[in-house]
């Protein structure tokens, strides 16, 4: 299989750990081990004893129990977990599809979501978010997008990179649209329980039916990136054991310390997510503030839910903004381009701790660039 470089992980490969500021993060603030630990009486004892061999290759079922919690309708027998969430992705890809079938896929993606299929072969159509209608999805659109080979809709929401949330009416009807057409929903959900407002919370995929597939990890809303733990749920027993059977071709099972602090965390996540949502409020209000003052650069739609938003720059390529802003100020941006975006977009994140010097160090940059 052909894989094209995925633009924006080699982005990161080239920036993320010798630049000061990262500004355009999807992750929430991280944590050390014993402070994960200290949320639960007894769990820095039981972690020193942790057996350091093979783990269950679904994932241990204490772990998938808890996994299980997150969904209305799901047992541990519907959990596969899976070292992070791309791994999922991959297995799910090589699980359901084959050469010359066709996806479509919610637009703009993280790119594995498109990627693999293209690389076994897949035709891909593009979904595309609407920027002036908030970055809505048209739910009119997708009988257009149809063909006869269809086998998959892809689609993640709350989204990377826009912070888009779909409304309840438009996933029931897009639930509905994948079962009356026979076709697998994958449903990228690793922005979910990061809502700004918990009404907007949609139900998991999960929970419609055997047709979906809701897929989660610890990296997002919870903050814990460096476990590399992902899942997905699903009630189609025949694509959870053919996804099960590949991962013997990638990990085969996950690591065992990452499984019982993956364990710790999902018992203790509703603690962990309103941690990481309180960053998020902060700083979204500095963001709102700096994009009043710059509003001739920024054009902003205010995300309603996860760790970033995708602003557009007025003036100049988003490009050569980028790339002067971390050479000069040591603040990275990611410029839309990553996602084959072509109008002039970057993507902010807002989960990080040290966001309020970050705009600091970027407004100092904006002033000395007037000057
Ligand atoms: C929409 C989406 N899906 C999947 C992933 C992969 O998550 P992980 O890196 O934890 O495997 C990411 C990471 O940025 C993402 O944004």
């Amino acid at each position: 299989m052909q894989l094209s470089p995925f633009k924006l992980e080699r982005y990161f490969a080239k920036y993320e750990f010798n630049t000061e500021y990262l500004l355009c993060t999807s992750d929430c603030e991280a944590m050390p081990i014993a402070d994960l630990l200290a949320l639960e009486e007894g769990a820095a004892e039981r972690f020193q004893h942790v057996w350091l061999g093979y783990t269950e290759s679904q994932g241990g079922m204490s772990l998938r129990r808890e996994i299980a919690k997150v969904y209305a309708t799901t047992q541990p027998e519907d959990v596969l977990v899976f070292s992070g969430a791309n791994e999922a992705i991959y297995l799910f890809m090589l699980a359901a599809l084959k050469e010359n079938d066709h996806i479509i896929v919610h637009t703009p993606h993280y790119q594995s979501l498109s990627e693999v299929a293209k690389g076994l072969g897949c035709q891909v159509s593009l979904w595309r978010a609407r920027e002036e209608n908030g970055w809505a999805l048209d739910l009119d659109e997708l009988p257009q997008l149809m063909q006869s080979t269809t086998k998959a809709i892809i689609i993640n929401t709350p989204h990377n990179p826009t912070g888009y949330l779909m409304s309840r009416g438009d996933f029931d009807a897009l639930n509905t649209f994948a079962q009356e057409n026979n076709l697998l929903l994958f449903s990228d959900e690793v922005y979910r329980e990061s809502e700004y407002d918990m009404k907007d919370r949609l139900p998991a995929a999960v929970d419609y039916g055997p047709h979906a597939v809701s897929l989660g990890v610890t990296s997002k809303t919870y903050g814990l990136a460096g476990l590399r733990i992902g899942w997905v749920a699903t009630k189609n027993y025949d694509l959870y054991e053919k996804m099960a059977s590949l991962k013997d071709y990638t990990t085969i099972c996950n690591s065992a310390p990452s499984e019982f602090l993956a364990e710790v965390a999902m018992r203790h996540r509703k603690k962990l997510a309103s941690r990481n949502l309180e960053i998020i409020k902060n700083n979204l209000s500095i963001i709102d503030d700096l994009f009043v003052r710059h509003s001739s650069l920024f054009a902003w739609a205010r995300p309603k839910a996860g760790s970033m938003g995708f602003p557009k720059l007025l003036q100049g390529d988003v490009e050569i903004f980028c790339d002067d802003l971390v050479r000069k100020a040591g603040v990275l941006l990611l410029p839309g381009s990553v996602y084959d975006d072509t109008r002039n977009h970057f993507r902010l994140g807002l989960g990080r701790k040290n966001l309020p010097q970050a705009v600091e160090r970027l407004e100092a940059y904006l002033s000395n660039r007037k000057s």
